[in-house]
């Protein structure tokens, strides 16, 4: 496995690269969650490329953006043993020479949900893939279903700038008590990781997206959104301080 830390160390070994390309782009402290898609990644491929770049343009909480946790040297070892073959981690000057000059607003899935409870993140976000689709120029890119807000965002950018990517939908990875597995769940207590799992409980047993509001609401959370679109039901709500975001088929909710 070979890492790069410029963007003109990468673009050299870009040119030298034959054969199917498949792109895995994280913010690193990788969980299983990453490793399901750098698994498929690797059964689809016949390079896979991670990124590690924690996006600043996409936090809208300065203080988020400084407690998002950092693991590159576990990371890098998870990815070893999954047979990554190229990991790009350049660092936010190399990615934003000139600053945050230009960035994609985006269309109606950017609308509300997390498009209205972090304002300018969907911004960062497509902003940052397209720069790294137009390194990587993968032939597929896998995004996990537990951001499928923006799964659908990337999904219109790809679309609309005619980018020759296939975007890859995977299945969200959850611990045994059904919490979605987040980079995020590493900031919680024991007990809070315990009591996150409502999250998802009370997506799918509650009988409606208010049911579902008043039931976390009821356990302590700080409920941002709770909302049917797409067919799926989503939520959004913060425990200990840390804000968790899930999401399941309407079908899958009781
Ligand atoms: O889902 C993430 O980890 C990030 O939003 C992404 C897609 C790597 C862009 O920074």
């Amino acid at each position: 496995m070979k890492t790069w830390t410029t963007v003109r160390d990468w673009q050299a070994r870009r040119r030298e690269l034959r054969g199917s390309v498949g792109l895995v782009p994280t913010m690193g402290a990788l969980h299983a969650g990453h490793g399901a898609l750098v698994e498929r990644c690797r059964r689809e491929n016949d390079i896979v490329v991670v990124t590690i770049f924690v996006n600043p343009t996409q936090f809208n909480n300065p203080r988020d953006l400084e407690r998002y946790p950092r693991t590159v040297e576990q990371d890098l070892r998870l990815l070893e043993s999954l047979g990554a073959d190229e990991v790009l981690m350049p660092g936010p000057d190399d990615l934003y020479p000139d600053g945050y000059r230009l960035r994609i607003e985006g269309g109606s899935a950017v609308e509300g949900m997390e498009g209205a409870h972090r304002p300018g993140h969907f911004q960062g976000v497509m902003t940052i893939v397209l720069k790294l689709l137009n390194l990587v120029r993968a032939d597929r890119a896998y995004f996990g279903e537990k951001d499928y807000q923006q799964l659908q965002v990337i999904q219109e950018m790809v679309q609309d700038f005619f980018v020759p990517t296939e975007v890859v939908p995977c299945e969200t990875v959850r611990a045994e008590s059904g919490l979605a597995l987040s980079s995020r769940n590493a900031l919680l207590s024991e007990e809070g990781r315990q009591r996150a799992a409502s999250v998802y409980r009370s997506l799918t047993t509650a009988a409606s997206a208010g049911e579902a509001r008043r039931l976390l609401e009821s356990e302590g959370f700080a409920v941002d959104y709770v909302e049917e679109r797409w067919g799926r039901r989503f939520a959004a709500a913060t425990l200990e301080g840390v804000r968790l975001i899930d999401n399941v088929p309407v079908g899958e909710a009781q």
